[in-house]
């Protein structure tokens, strides 16, 4: 089949490489609708991704038809329209029985290296290197879904592929980040970056009860899509103190709580000397949502590109009593509720699908996706 590789001089170039097959009983064989790029791909473009090899698949926001069926898998049949969540977990093992599949043990075939870096293995990502799940991708003809039970959902039939296919990764991630953020009725919220992400984040705040939602980017098109389909009020960060305008907007106070959604390549916070040291300073909008929040209020990071940091404000949050928390989505306990809302409209993701191009031009569509973010917020991909 044709897949979308990354090849060794961290070029992108569609190959042919071996059609999947059924490796495990909990598996199921999808065959391609859609997939889209992320800002957590971006990082890999730079050439700088470890443990990426000649010829891996990348994707993982994506959905299609199931055309095999392992034996052991109950929920799907050959023919179903299923989302699946980019993110892999078993759904048996301790965390995703606590409903924090993104925790989950067994979701990457290479948990030593996450292991060695966090401390704790992590869950696996489709289309990511070997150490963050060793998944093939979905910008691919054909894609493997492990533990098809617990992380593909069936699509009601109302909801429209370029709708659905959010669930699969950005509006999890969205959700994640005001429901973590503990939004509660009447609060203002901000939230830093206007991709897919972030505008899902400031739709999913509103959903929550969310008074005020803010959204910051430096992107004019992108706080225009924001003000337009989510209703937010938007900062232009290029002319403005970011921190000044929030405090203004919330009585005085600051928000009460700040959602990080920015994306950039994994180059983009360090210094040269922290790129011998393989160190790098927090992402400036992490810094500035811990001085913005009001105290007592809550931070919440999604950026899944943030390594090792320093300049952390870490009084900050012992002075302000913050609560920091970050997390990568946990689709397998979401997506049934976000296809229901999709279902329902009061989730319409379909026009982030900005630009759609024939898996044979994937590379083309990273690069407007890259280069010009302001006016691609997803490139969608699809295969056949
Ligand atoms: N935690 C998760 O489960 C999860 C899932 C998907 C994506 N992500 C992460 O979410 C982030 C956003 O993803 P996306 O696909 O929307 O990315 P994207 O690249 O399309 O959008 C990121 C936006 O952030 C803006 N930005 C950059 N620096 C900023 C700053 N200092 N202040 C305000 N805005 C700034 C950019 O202009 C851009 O519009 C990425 O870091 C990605 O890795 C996390
Ligand atoms: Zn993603
Ligand atoms: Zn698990």
């Amino acid at each position: 089949m044709r897949a979308l590789c990354w090849t060794a001089d961290g070029e992108l170039a569609v190959r042919q490489v071996p059609d999947p097959e059924l490796r495990n009983d909990h598996d199921v064989i999808v065959r391609v609708r859609r997939s889209a790029t992320c800002g957590a791909d971006l990082p890999l473009l730079t050439g700088q991704a470890p443990g990426l090899a000649a010829g891996d698949v990348l994707g993982h926001e994506f959905l299609g038809d199931v055309v095999e069926v392992g034996a052991a898998v109950r929920r799907h049949r050959i023919g179903d329209r299923v989302v699946v969540c980019a993110s892999v977990a078993c759904g048996a093992c301790w965390y995703c029985r606590q409903g924090l599949p993104s925790c989950c043990d067994n979701g990457s075939t290479d948990p030593s290296t996450s292991e060695a870096e966090w401390g704790h293995p992590v869950a696996g990502c489709f289309g990511q290197p070997r150490a963050a799940g060793g998944f093939a991708g979905s910008h691919a003809e054909y894609v493997r879904v492990p533990y098809a039970d617990v992380g593909a959902f069936p699509v009601p039939e109302s909801v429209g592929d370029d709708r659905a296919l959010f669930a699969s990764d950005a509006a999890p991630a969205g959700w994640l980040g005001a429901e973590a953020g503990e939004v509660r009725p009447g609060d203002v919220v901000a939230v830093w970056g206007a991709g897919a992400v972030g505008q899902l984040a400031a739709r999913a705040a509103w959903l929550l009860g969310a008074e005020r939602v803010v959204v910051v980017d430096r992107h004019p098109a992108r706080l225009l899509m924001a003000r337009q389909h989510v209703g937010a009020e938007t900062i232009d960060r290029r002319n403005a103190d970011v921190t000044a305008q929030l405090r203004e907007l919330s009585g005085g106070r600051g928000p009460d709580v700040c959602v990080e959604a920015v994306g950039g390549p994994a180059g983009e916070h360090r210094s040269l000397a922290d790129r011998f040291t393989g160190r790098a300073r927090v992402p400036e909008a992490v810094r500035e949502a811990v001085y913005a929040c009001r105290k007592g209020g809550r931070v919440f990071v999604l950026n899944g590109g943030v390594r090792h940091v320093d300049a952390f404000p870490a009084g900050a949050v012992v002075h302000k009593g913050l609560a920091v928390r970050g997390g990568r989505q946990h689709g397998q306990r979401h997506i049934p509720m976000l296809l229901d809302r999709m279902a329902r409209d009061e989730l319409r993701t379909e026009y982030l699908a900005t630009h759609h191009f024939p898996l044979d031009r994937a590379a083309e569509g990273y690069a407007l996706f890259r280069d010009r973010p302001q006016e691609c917020v997803r490139a969608v991909f699809t295969p056949h």
